[in-house]
């Protein structure tokens, strides 16, 4: 019982030591990693809303993910990406704009209903939409964010560029510790914020962030630069990130940009087709369209439960491309029960399906057959063979769950 107490004593006092002069590296990396142990889901503001968006819409949006049942899928955080921000007070302190009126009620709402507040800045003195930015007042910040009750930072390189040039004009190597560095520097303001928050690097894949990204405490970091609602733009992204599943895990993940599932011009298949790759891709599942007008197909596409169970598998494995047959992509990604998500996507421009489709089993780690279910058709389909024939129409993907 006095040892138990003891220990607890000493406990206490490592927590507040730490919370004093900074946690172990040991003890970031698992701090950090329970914080985004699988895939981050949420929804943000930039997809639909870009620079109209204001404190209705994000309580609006809070309303949605309950009365959805997007919540409860798993879609968590709701996150204000750029222009919410209104310059400094006379102590430096960052304002809001008056689109959001009060930060801290709308936190308290949105907590409230379950939900996560996430909000967006730049290393830079303003945020790709020119309005203000973090730089020089990093500590500043986190801890006014920690006030508001924010749980989640997008960080966006942006207006920091143009500092990295200046300062080191033609010295890339310079210029790459420079934004490392600013990066650290946030992420050190943060733990001494006390507040957890998810950290999510935005520098659109320069220099490798799969590399180094963790090490800055990074939770997630850009793969790319930005997504928009064309199947084109979304199917290159997904397939540009090929190679980099080596590099996500439980706590630190690639992120090949938001969701555009229900923007644009998306059609039925090419909604399934992002979703799906995106699945693959353990990536965060971010949401990014208008909740106000949903439509039932893109509520079943985004609230998929098989889909998502693969997204937010625990053992947290990415997918990767196993081989290629032309426009034809066959991916696999490892599952926490020893069974494998498989999915075969026809990119191509063809117009009549595909078939037979001809899995190579054996590359997919299955020979003499495998028990496999089709994801969205809902259905087991028995032992297959590499003969196995089903149609996959153009910009559509055929997702199978394969078992020995
Ligand atoms: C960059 C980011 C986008 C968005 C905008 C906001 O382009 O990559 O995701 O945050 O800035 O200005």
């Amino acid at each position: 019982m006095i040892a138990g107490l003891r220990r607890l004593l000493l406990l206490g006092a490592c927590a507040v030591l730490a919370g004093a002069v900074g946690m172990s590296a040991a003890a970031q990396t698992q701090a950090s990693a329970k914080i985004a142990a699988t895939p981050p889901m949420g929804w943000n503001s930039w997809n639909f809303f870009a620079g109209k968006v204001t404190d209705k819409d994000i309580r609006d949006t809070a309303d949605l993910l309950v009365s959805t049942g997007m919540r409860d899928a798993g879609y968590v955080y709701v996150n204000i990406d750029d222009t919410w921000e209104g310059g400094r007070d006379a102590q430096g302190r960052i304002k809001t704009n008056e689109k959001f009126p009060d930060m801290k009620a709308l936190a308290d709402y949105v907590h409230s209903k379950g939900l996560k507040l996430g909000i967006y800045s730049s290393p830079g003195a303003q945020t790709c939409a020119h309005f203000e930015g973090t730089l020089g007042h990093e500590e500043q910040d986190a801890q006014t964010y920690a006030e508001w009750g924010i749980d989640y930072l997008k960080y966006d390189l942006c207006g920091f560029r143009q500092n990295m040039r200046e300062t080191a004009p033609n010295d890339q190597a310079a210029q790459n510790k420079m934004m490392r560095d600013a990066y650290e520097k946030m992420h050190q303001a943060i733990l001494k914020a006390g507040r957890p928050m998810v950290y999510s690097l935005c520098q659109y894949g320069w220099d490798s962030p799969w590399r180094w990204a963790p090490s800055v405490g990074g939770n997630l970091w850009r793969t790319t630069n930005d997504i928009n609602a064309s199947f084109d733009r979304m199917s290159l992204i997904g397939r540009e990130q090929a190679g980099l599943a080596r590099f996500a895990g439980p706590g630190h993940w690639n992120d090949p940009d938001m969701l555009e599932v229900g923007n644009g011009r998306l059609t039925h298949d090419e909604n399934v087709l992002h979703m799906t790759m995106w699945a693959m891709l353990a990536a965060p599942l971010i949401a990014g369209n208008n909740l106000t007008a949903m439509t039932d197909d893109v509520k079943s596409i985004l609230m998929n439960r098989e889909v998502i169970a693969i997204d937010q598998d625990t053992m947290g494995k990415q997918g990767d491309r196993v081989y290629a047959e032309g426009p034809v992509e066959i991916w696999a990604k490892p599952l926490k029960d020893g069974s494998k998500a498989v999915a075969v996507f026809n990119f191509g421009e063809l117009v009549t399906d595909l078939r037979p489709v001809g899995l190579h089993l054996k590359e997919l780690g299955f020979s003499g057959g495998a028990k496999a279910h089709d994801v969205w058709g809902n259905k087991d389909l028995g032992v297959i063979k590499d003969d196995f024939d089903a149609p996959i129409a153009r910009h559509s993907v055929l997702l199978l769950i394969l078992r020995k």
